[in-house]
């Protein structure tokens, strides 16, 4: 479903190697992941159960809950974005083997303690709604609000956690802050505490419910274009809005329509409809949850057996948690008639995981994170900020 752009391929390519060794120890890595790329999914499975109990507590396998299933079994944490940041934060393992995508390994690496690693499977596993906000793009929309306003005295700029490092270090430099979708609401509260506006990036659908669900009119919430000189908008509009929308968006929930909650609405009057932030304004609008996607597993968990649910969010997710309550009666339907996954976090595979695990518990440390320290120091200063205010 997402077409995986260049720059998530690119920029994720970091050397695989051995801390003590030189390129030969590269090469080595990544011809030894060619063999790996030939075995089943079942050899793969045994081979990271093995891999997993040599290391014993010297790895903590992460997941996201949109991991596929194959991979997903495999982990010792699971949860939303703001969870997983919590726990590789408190984790003492040597090794945080993120199964997610390059934002969040990021963000353990910046989060664990010294002397520990982070590694993801494959480092072609990127967001392509990260990818739409750039730093350099970012600096230039600084500048031209600095036309207009000091933004340094009157905006904050809030970036969704899925987001490149340097973002989340031009959050802390400038007085701003991170969020997730899970605590969205009270970082916006806190970014307006501060200064009257926020520039906030890159998903503009996350920050226009957001806003929503905070009483702001929708005509003071206007998108910034970042290909147009002064994002689009004219200087009246740039000092009448309160909440500057990044156009940005997740190729996975714009694929869920309007339509989809009202077929399903008319279908089964007595279902409920829940989906995740990331999806357009109309389907949060007509949605009776809308929620992170520990939320959505928790809200579902938690409501009366016999249930019927559309659910608006990726498909490893819905399958798994459809399987998983069945017993329970409930009935859990995916809100699109297509399939919406996240190729990006699919690409960690079973086949990766275990070429990962194997050479970890040889020593040897493949597709490591690992943040330049200047970034990480200030992207640490605006995460703290997230931690302490959710
Ligand atoms: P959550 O924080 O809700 O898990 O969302 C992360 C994400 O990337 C959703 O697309
Ligand atoms: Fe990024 Fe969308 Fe995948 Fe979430 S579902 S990780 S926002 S591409």
């Amino acid at each position: 479903m997402i077409a995986i752009r260049g720059p998530s391929v690119i920029r994720f390519s970091l050397p695989n190697y051995r801390a003590d060794e030189g390129p030969h120890a590269m090469q080595a890595s990544a011809t030894a992941f060619e063999q790996y790329s030939r075995l089943q999914d079942d050899d793969c499975g045994a081979r990271i159960v093995a891999a997993k109990k040599k290391l014993g507590k010297r790895a903590a396998l992460l997941a996201h809950h949109y991991q596929r299933a194959d991979v997903y079994r495999h982990a010792d944490l699971t949860g939303d974005s703001l969870k997983l940041s919590r726990l590789a934060s408190q984790t003492d393992a040597e090794y945080i083997v993120f199964c997610g995508v390059h934002f969040m390994a990021e963000v353990a690496d910046i989060l664990c303690k010294p002397g520990q690693i982070t590694v993801l499977p494959d480092m072609a596993a990127g967001c392509s709604m990260a990818d739409m906000a750039s730093v350099s793009k970012v600096e230039r929309a600084w500048r031209e609000l600095g036309e207009v306003l000091d933004p340094d005295q009157h905006v904050t700029p809030a970036t969704y956690i899925n987001s490149a490092a340097d973002l989340k270090a031009f959050c802390g430099e400038h007085g701003g802050i991170v969020c997730t979708s899970s605590n969205a609401k009270q970082i916006l509260e806190w970014s307006f505490a501060r200064r009257e506006k926020v520039l906030f990036f890159p998903d503009q659908h996350l920050g226009r419910w957001t806003g929503h669900k905070m009483g702001i009119p929708l005509e003071e919430m206007l998108v910034w274009d970042p290909d147009e000189p002064m994002g689009g908008l004219s200087v009246e509009q740039v000092k009448a809005a309160r909440l500057l929308l990044w156009k940005g968006h997740c190729s996975v929930h714009q694929m869920f329509q309007p339509q989809h909650v009202l077929k399903f609405r008319n279908q089964h009057p007595d279902g409920l409809v829940i989906s995740h932030p990331e999806c357009k304004f109309e389907v949060c609008k007509l949605s009776d949850y809308v929620g992170s996607t520990e939320t959505i597993i928790n809200t579902i968990r938690n409501a009366p057996a016999d249930t019927r649910w559309l659910v608006g969010t990726e498909l490893n997710l819905v399958n798994r948690i459809a399987e998983e309550f069945k017993p329970q009666g409930k009935v859990i339907q995916f809100m699109a008639p297509l399939v919406c996954m996240c190729s990006t976090m699919a690409r960690i595979d079973p086949q990766h995981l275990a070429w990962t695990l194997e050479n970890l518990a040889e020593g040897r440390v493949v597709n490591r994170i690992k943040v330049p320290a200047h970034d990480a120091e200030l992207a640490r200063v605006a995460l703290d900020r997230m931690l302490a205010v959710s």
